[in-house]
């Protein structure tokens, strides 16, 4: 599909959802969903590349995955590994830069070592970031940020009239994506239309696509009509 440059997003947020179902509807165990929805993921992040989209953050995994059976959250830990070891050097090849939101010290250390392995050997790159929300929660992020700012104001570093939007955006873990911070899409599969505790403030302004496909069978085509869906939507921002 042919899409306008000038009407691209800078930033798309998506959650995955889905895999379980995919896997049902085919006879197979849940997992198989999660491991055909990671060649989604390989998928939809060479398209995003190509366009030139500056940042793609995917929910992995959130802090309420941790209460799945204990099975399927071993499998999902590993996932990390199992996209890594194959796409690495794809995401070299095409500059792709890997960063997380989210609590990564509380994962299990081989899944803490190798995101911190793809984070370091990708940092240079200048193209797409790959931002991957693992073990993140929307509220937890929020509760830390709100307390980082009271020790300061405690610590008299800062004064409460101080405190405004820029500031608490800056306390939140995407203050590093800069103007690119707030998503300007997201889109949910599955026909699920909840946020689940994913990005609440940054998400304040975006546009919502919500998509029927369970993820596994969510292609780069569905990407480029979610995206054509949002070149025809006009953006207020609470103004005429
Ligand atoms: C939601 O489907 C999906 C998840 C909870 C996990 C998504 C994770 C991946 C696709 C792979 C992550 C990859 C990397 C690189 C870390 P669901 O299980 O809730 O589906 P259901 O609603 O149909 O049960």
């Amino acid at each position: 599909m042919k899409l306008n440059p000038e009407t691209l997003p800078n930033h798309i947020a998506i959650i995955m959802d889905g895999n379980g179902r995919w896997a049902k509807k085919r006879y197979l165990p849940r997992v198989a969903g999660h491991k055909k929805g990671v060649e989604t993921i390989k998928e939809i992040v060479i398209r995003c590349n190509e366009l030139k989209i500056k940042v793609l953050t995917i929910y992995a995994f959130s802090t309420e995955n941790w209460g799945r059976p204990k099975e399927e959250v071993r499998y999902l830990m590993n996932l990390p590994k199992y996209f890594f070891d194959d796409y690495l050097p794809k995401l070299m090849e095409n500059n792709i830069k890997v960063q997380t939101i989210g609590n990564v010290e509380q994962l299990p250390d081989h899944t803490k070592n190798m995101m911190r392995e793809a984070i370091q050997k990708t940092k240079n790159n200048t193209g797409l970031i790959l931002n991957i929300s693992l073990n993140y929660g929307s509220h937890q992020e929020i509760t830390q940020a709100v307390k980082q700012i009271a020790q300061k104001v405690k610590d008299n570093q800062l004064e409460i009239d101080s405190i405004d939007e820029t500031l608490i955006s800056q306390h939140l873990e995407t203050a590093n994506l800069g103007e690119y911070a707030n998503p300007d899409l997201m889109i949910r599969t599955s026909g699920e239309q909840r946020l689940s505790n994913f990005l609440l403030w940054q998400l304040a302004y975006s546009e919502f696509c919500f998509c029927d496909k369970y993820w596994p069978d969510f292609t780069p085509d569905d990407l480029d009509l979610a995206l054509e869906e949002y070149a025809n939507r006009h953006r207020r921002y609470g103004k005429l």
